[in-house]
């Protein structure tokens, strides 16, 4: 398995792909903000194109926000405003060398996706927006279209380097009931 980016392991590749695989039976699309060069997209959309669901991809391709409070770490100072900046251009051009259907690609910061950008049903979803709002606000959007049965990974839950990602699983997990929750590698995973 040859990677197109560091930002995410071959094992926790694996687990998404085996949590995917755990939806094949739950109605609705695949969602991934924060999809970066592609990384994790390729697999997906290979994973999907033997099914009818389809794949909805979402970056600000201006790369990461400001951080908040939340999201300040020793260990994470790497991490700053602008980091991880991939073109929509780039993206689109390692779908094509993957030779994957093309997702449906929205540009743009979490917080102004709309209702209408998200699929009426969701089975799966991959949060890889690294920072607490960029957790949340995928959280919020997804929620109410989430099927009965659908899993959320969310990256980075296990990384102390970017601690609002656990901060926001944490302050979600709150006020709403999963069914179950597990880490695994640096991912939390939410049964629905
Ligand atoms: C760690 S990378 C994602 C890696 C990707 N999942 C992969 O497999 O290659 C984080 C991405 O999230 C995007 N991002 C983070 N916060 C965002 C926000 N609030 N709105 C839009 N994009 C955001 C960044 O632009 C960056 O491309």
């Amino acid at each position: 398995m040859k990677l197109l980016s560091d930002q995410v392991s071959e094992r926790e590749v694996q687990v998404v792909l085996r949590e995917l695989a755990l939806t094949g039976d739950v109605t609705g699309d695949v969602v991934e903000f924060g999809c970066y060069v592609g990384t994790t997209s390729v697999y997906l959309a290979h994973a999907l194109q033997t099914t009818d669901k389809k794949l909805y991809l979402y970056d600000s391709f201006a790369g990461l926000p400001d951080k908040r409070s939340e999201d300040v770490s020793p260990a994470g100072e790497q991490f700053k405003t602008g980091e991880l900046l991939a073109t929509k251009k780039e993206l689109i051009r390692n779908l094509k060398q993957a030779n994957v259907p093309m997702p449906i690609i929205t540009k743009g910061w979490f917080s102004d996706v709309t209702p209408d950008q998200v699929p009426t049903e969701i089975s799966f979803a991959f949060l890889d927006g690294d920072y607490y709002d960029s957790i949340l606000d995928p959280l919020r959007l997804i929620w109410p279209r989430l099927s009965p049965g659908a899993i959320i990974v969310v990256d980075d839950y296990a990384n102390e380097a970017l601690p609002g990602a656990a901060k926001a699983v944490e302050d979600w997990r709150r006020t709403h009931e999963v069914k179950q929750f597990k880490v695994e590698a640096s991912l939390g995973i939410l049964y629905v």
